[in-house]
């Protein structure tokens, strides 16, 4: 049965999942469908009223995955479009591109909503202060109430001017997600206990005598190596001895990729 609003997330450490599920919570007649290997086959969405796509930004836009799963999204061009990007710094070119898919299908996007949000590639760059990260997981239910709000009465806002469009660009073409598989490797606290296969969005992580190997369509979510219980999953050498992180309002059962096909 048609639902009034659909929000399509994609989320590696939950997030996005969390920023999808307040916004739900606060808008009537909705429903939240993550983007990952077991909904690629949705192409099609003509009955929606708002559509809406929830994501990390990720070099400066969007996740591959959700970039092509746009693409491919057949949709009635007067529904209402809107965005929620979260990011640690900034939104960049993300609502661009959305918009510019959208286009060609006739529509635009209506609003863009940001919220900042514990980055979760911190151990490549710097340390992250730790107030930071719990100061921003305070305030996000609050700004997705008022996010719900503005996206039930159908409000509407102009994209964001992109004042490092060069360097953005530059850096989104240098995202090849599927070129990092061969970074991850295994220590010897590995359990064997397929978390990081169970929450993987790509079905990229699969087992060889009870340790993980990665193939080659990872999507750079980082979900293995932050959701494993026991820290076992290392990126090169920069995540050497580095905390995790995944959002912490979030179990990690629901990031599995598998749970979704039961509800
Ligand atoms: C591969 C990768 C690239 C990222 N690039 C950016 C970026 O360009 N700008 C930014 O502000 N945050 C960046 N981040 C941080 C994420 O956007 C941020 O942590 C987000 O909240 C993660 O959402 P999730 O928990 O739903 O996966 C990046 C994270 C990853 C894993």
């Amino acid at each position: 049965m048609a639902v009034n609003t659909t929000i399509y997330y994609f989320s590696g450490t939950g997030n996005s999942l969390k920023i999808a599920e307040d916004l739900s919570t606060n808008m009537r007649d909705s429903k939240i469908v993550r983007v990952a290997y077991n909904t690629l086959h949705i192409t099609a969405d003509e009955d929606s009223a708002k559509i809406g796509f929830v994501f990390p930004v990720y070099f400066r836009g969007l996740p591959r995955m959700l970039e092509g799963f746009i693409k491919k999204l057949k949709v009635n061009s007067n529904a209402y479009f809107f965005a929620v990007a979260n990011f640690g710094s900034s939104a960049a070119l993300s609502f661009q591109q959305i918009d510019g898919i959208l286009k060609e299908k006739g529509a635009r996007l209506n609003a863009n909503f940001s919220v900042f949000m514990p980055g979760n590639m911190w151990f490549m760059y710097y340390p992250h202060p730790e107030k930071d990260f719990s100061e921003r997981i305070e305030e996000e239910p609050g700004k997705c109430k008022i996010i719900a709000g503005k996206i039930n009465c159908k409000s509407e806002n102009p994209l964001p001017i992109l004042e490092k469009l060069e360097e953005d660009k530059k850096m989104y073409n240098a995202f090849i997600p599927s070129t990092v598989s061969n970074n991850f490797w295994v220590n010897e606290k590995c359990t064997g206990c397929a978390v990081c296969s169970k929450v993987c969005p790509a079905k990229n992580v699969y087992f060889i005598d009870g340790r993980p190997v990665w193939k080659k369509n990872c999507e750079q979510c980082l979900a293995c190596l932050h959701w494993c219980p026991v820290g076992a999953i290392e990126y090169k050498q920069d995540s050497i001895g580095r905390k995790r992180y995944h959002n912490p309002l979030i179990h990690s059962r629901k990031m599995f990729v598998d749970s979704l096909k039961k509800k």
